[in-house]
């Protein structure tokens, strides 16, 4: 069975379905929600595009979704690409000169697009046309033909605004960063959910679903499908809060919602390194995990915890991490613990 938690993409038509697909019935980001809202409202008035827009943060929390509702809200259609799959400028060029005016065009992975393309992206961008040459291939003198583009909005979404260049930021007049989701939105993410799947969830079986979902809506409905699962097969089809604990225990999601990984991390700092501080690759090593996974998919949760610091050294354990596993700060278990 693949991790529970693993946060690749996942797409099906029930999937599809629990996608929220107007501003209003998205749930949580706020301020985010709020701006977009007017600067969507204005743009519409005047009849423009909507000003291109920059999603970051953590996996799972809803960057595709919005993609999708912007273009929704702006009576746009939305073309996707991912940022390492466009290998050639031509590739984004065949895409660009498709877009109607008002489109979405949305650019998952935005860090990882080539260079040579990334400029072909500035003055489509700033100016709304591209350059492209021609001839290259048929040994007659290339040239450079200039096709001019409608007005679009570009959406890009990325685990990390931090690798993307001066350039390509700066073009970006509105940028966000998500933020993990609280109890009572998760819980209202899962109770939408349970709606769409067609099961009855008792309210506290929501809330513990909510509690152990790393503050991600998409592992909230992944761990919402696996306890369907159980309680259709130990319940009756009825969840509550009995069959959602024993369901979450069996996939080895704990009261906080961390995984297996999480907890080989923590253990890590912990056990191998005295508590830290560890350098982040000598810790990825360690416990056999890549690093850039680490840091962008569960170092985040962690830090927002306040289970682990990072430091100008290192990565540091606190207090609370060791309460969580129940190891005495001087490396010993708490007596009668496992
Ligand atoms: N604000 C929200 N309200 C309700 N459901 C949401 C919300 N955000 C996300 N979801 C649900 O979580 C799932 C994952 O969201 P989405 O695919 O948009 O995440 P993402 O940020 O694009 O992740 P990744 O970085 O892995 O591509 C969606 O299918 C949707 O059902
Ligand atoms: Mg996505």
């Amino acid at each position: 069975m693949g991790r529970i938690m693993s946060n690749e993409l996942f797409e099906n038509e029930e999937e599809l379905s629990l996608r929220p697909q107007t501003l209003s019935e998205y749930v949580g980001q706020d301020d985010l929600k709020n701006n977009l809202k007017v600067f969507i409202k204005a743009a519409k008035g005047r009849n423009e595009a909507l000003d291109h827009v920059l999603l970051y943060g953590p996996p799972g929390l809803g960057k595709t979704t919005l993609a999708c509702i912007i273009a929704n809200e702006m009576n746009g259609n939305i073309r996707t690409l991912s940022g390492p799959a466009i290998e050639r400028s031509g590739d984004l060029a065949a895409i660009l000169t498709t877009l109607e005016a008002g489109d979405v065009l949305f650019i998952d992975e935005i860090h990882r697009v080539p260079k040579q393309v990334e400029e072909v992206l500035y003055s489509a961008m700033e100016d709304f046309y591209i350059d492209v040459v021609i001839g290259k291939e048929s040994g007659a003198a290339a040239r450079t033909i200039r096709l001019d583009l409608p007005p679009f909005t570009l959406v890009g979404a990325t685990t990390r605004a931090g690798d993307l260049t001066a350039p390509l930021r700066d073009r970006f007049g509105i940028v966000s960063k998500l933020e993990y989701y609280t109890e009572n939105q998760l819980m209202d993410i899962v109770s939408r959910s349970s709606k769409v799947f067609n099961v009855v969830a008792e309210k506290d079986a929501v809330r513990e679903i909510a509690i152990r979902s790393r503050g991600t809506p998409r592992i909230a409905n992944r761990l919402l499908r696996r306890v369907r699962d159980f309680a259709q097969v130990y319940n009756d089809g009825h969840l509550d809060l009995n069959v959602t604990k024993h369901a979450l225990d069996a996939l080895k999601v704990d009261g906080l919602g961390l995984d297996e990984v999480d907890l080989r991390y923590l253990r890590g700092i912990i056990e191998r390194f005295k508590g830290g501080p560890v350098g982040l690759e000598s810790l990825a090593s360690a416990i056999s995990e890549e690093a850039t996974t680490l840091e962008d998919v569960y170092e985040p949760y962690l830090i927002q915890i306040g289970f682990v610091n990072r430091t100008p050294r290192g990565r540091v354990a606190t207090p609370k991490a060791y309460e969580h596993l129940k190891i005495n700060f001087n490396g010993t278990l708490f007596e009668g613990e496992l």
